[in-house]
């Protein structure tokens, strides 16, 4: 496993890459590597002939005052969890490497950012589309794997790859728990003891919707209403509870198979978000 901190080195990497090993698949990450992105890691070298991943905290979808110098990092072990997974080369570079003094260009997904995560967070998908952009144009892939937890983010970059012809398959994997239901994140690391046994209540507020959705409850209001509930009972700060079209991320008011339930909340100083399809 090559380690690549240099976006032109990163580049002459992949083309070689590519010429010898196709598909060549994409794993991008933040780092602080749990089994979350050890599933999209797997899932990408049983596809893949050879697959990169990439390990940078992008500041540019950090707002002021959020957490981009408490999240969490740890590249030392997370190069030695990729040690073990058969990857060709982690492209891991320093902030200024990827924005350099004068950097310019962005990439907005306006209508796909501004609801949800993207309303309390102005300013973040733009940084993730420019930061994806970016790493697709430095590490050169055919398949790109995100995940189903960062739904808003996966939506959009499905249309920014249509929008701009970019060329690679992006593929959706499901979201990772932890055996009481949270969804695995890296901020999770970040959570006091009681934070962590108040924040199951958010996966539980969408299991009790769920619940609700399979004995035949369509109204968005009562299975919003029943997820608020589960959410009270962790006494966790809601952002947002809403259904959601799967593919529009339009707000709905009648649920339908498979149209997703997306919640977002504080847990003391922590933003959580997750979601769930609504099977019936
Ligand atoms: P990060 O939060 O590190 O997540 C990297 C990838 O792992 C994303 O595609 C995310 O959806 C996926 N992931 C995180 N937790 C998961 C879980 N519990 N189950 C399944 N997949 C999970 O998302 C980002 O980084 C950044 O925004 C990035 C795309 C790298 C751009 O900077």
């Amino acid at each position: 496993m090559e380690v690549i901190k240099s976006p032109a080195e990163m580049q002459k990497a992949a083309g070689a890459l590519r010429s010898e090993a196709s598909p060549l698949g994409l794993v991008p990450t933040m780092g602080a590597l749990h089994d979350g992105h050890i599933s999209l890691i797997k899932r990408a070298t049983t596809e893949c002939a050879a697959v990169v991943v990439s390990i940078f905290v992008n500041p540019s979808q950090f707002g002021l005052g959020e957490d981009f110098e408490l999240y969490p990092s740890s590249l030392d072990s997370d190069l030695e969890i990729c040690e073990n997974l058969e990857i060709a080369v982690v492209y891991a570079p320093p902030a200024d490497a990827m924005f350099e003094k004068g950097y310019d260009t962005w990439i907005e997904v306006p209508s796909l950012a501004a609801g949800l995560c993207g309303a309390n967070r102005p300013g973040h998908f733009r940084g993730v589309a420019t930061v994806v952009a970016k790493l697709f144009s430095i590490c050169r892939p055919e398949r790109v794997y995100f995940g189903e937890k960062d739904y808003q983010q996966l939506v959009l970059i499905r249309r920014m790859v249509l929008d701009l012809n970019l060329g690679v398959d992006v593929i959706g994997c499901p979201t990772v728990r932890e055996n009481d239901g949270l969804a695995m994140s890296s901020r999770n690391a970040n959570l006091e003891k009681n934070e962590r046994e108040r924040a199951i209540f958010i996966s539980r507020g969408l299991c009790r919707a769920q619940d609700l959705f399979v004995a035949g409850e369509r109204s968005v209001n009562e299975l919003k209403k029943a997820a608020h509930e589960e959410l009270e009972k962790g006494d966790v700060e809601i952002d947002y509870i809403e259904v959601i079209d799967p593919e529009t991320m339009e707000l709905l008011e009648v649920a339908f198979d498979s149209s997703r339930m997306a919640i977002s909340a504080k847990v003391g100083a922590i933003r959580l978000i997750d979601n769930l399809p609504l099977k019936g």
